[in-house]
């Protein structure tokens, strides 16, 4: 696959190249002002019709895709699984394919299930963006969170990002150890061994299980939230005992060596894996991230669609 293209479908950050993800993440650079302007739209999905099959809950990820889509005058449909001929036993595939039949150009899916997005992006023609798939990947959320980094860091070579919480059901944190990684990044993950995978450690990590360790050691703290309801036994004794033992808190971070950027995908648990003092506090990137999710995906949406990265000399300007 050419470096200057992403083929087909954007499952995961796994599959990709360093050259693809900079591809990717220097073309949301180049799109982060048209959000800046007081007519946010530009033409360069005019006539492209995406369907967002959102089958899980989201806030963030649904409406960057969307305001995204509507910002590169693509038109767009919402399906989710209430509602829609899911909740009557239609399979994916199907649901799918008829939508395919209305003469669609792309799908984005969030899913409960790890691997469908890849799934469905063997099944159908059009172009497939994995927002996120079960326990998998979330490759969006790992680029606007490379975008945010490089932001404030001015490089992604070198950078210490611990990652800290719920690793073991944590797409994010797949997602940003491969793009990291890739990008010549040190990782760390940080949380309770019932929450590490035990085999993450292959992925060239360093696992820590104390997270004063990891502040000491991080220029960047990306904190996940514990995911309740992907929880099936009991991983953690308690949340406030979770919130004593791991929870990045405002007295932890005053010890640390040096100020360290705070990062959280979003939603919050506040007081659980983050304290208010510290999300809302002068270190933290959250909001941010969020503005950045917005660029990513149309980056994703505008390259997918066979775009050039030299957007605004294709037309991609008015
Ligand atoms: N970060 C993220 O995926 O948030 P949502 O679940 O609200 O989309």
């Amino acid at each position: 696959m050419s470096p200057a293209t992403l083929g087909k479908d954007l499952v995961g950050l796994e599959t990709l190249s360093a050259a693809q993800i900079l591809l990717l993440l220097d073309t949301a650079e180049r799109f982060k002002e048209v959000s800046e302007r007081p007519i946010k739209k530009v033409p360069a999905l005019r006539g492209k019709t995406i369907v967002n099959l959102f089958f899980e809950a989201s806030t963030r990820t649904r409406i960057s895709f969307e305001f995204a889509e509507k910002r590169l005058s693509a038109d767009t449909v919402n399906v989710a699984s209430s509602g829609s001929s899911v909740s009557k036993g239609e399979t994916l595939v199907d649901t799918a394919r008829n939508l395919e039949a209305m003469r669609i150009d792309m799908v984005v899916i969030r899913h409960h299930a790890s691997g469908s997005a890849e799934f469905l992006g063997n099944r159908i023609r059009s172009n497939v963006i994995n927002a996120g798939d079960g326990k998998h990947e979330h490759p969006t959320q790992g680029l606007l969170d490379l975008l945010t980094l490089r932001d404030r860091f001015g490089k992604l070579e070198g950078l210490k990002v611990a990652i800290c919480g719920d690793v073991t059901h944590s797409r994010v944190a797949r997602s940003n150890i491969w793009g990291l990684k890739k990008l010549g990044a040190e990782v760390a993950v940080c949380g309770p061994p019932s929450l590490v995978p035990r085999e993450i450690g292959q992925l060239g990590v360093e696992v820590m299980t104390r997270i004063e360790d990891a502040i000491a050691w991080a220029d960047a703290l990306n904190v996940l939230r514990l995911q309740l309801e992907r929880m099936t036994a009991g991983f953690i004794p308690s949340l406030r005992e979770y919130n004593r033992v791991f929870g990045v808190t405002r007295e932890r971070l005053a010890r640390a060596p040096k100020d360290l950027v705070i990062m959280h995908p979003g939603p919050m648990n506040r007081g659980v894996e983050i304290d208010s003092d510290v999300a809302d506090g002068e270190h933290s990137v959250i909001l941010p991230q969020v503005t950045n999710g917005v660029a990513v995906r149309m980056a994703a949406l505008y390259l997918l669609a066979g775009g050039s990265p030299d957007w605004q000399h294709q037309g991609g300007s008015e």
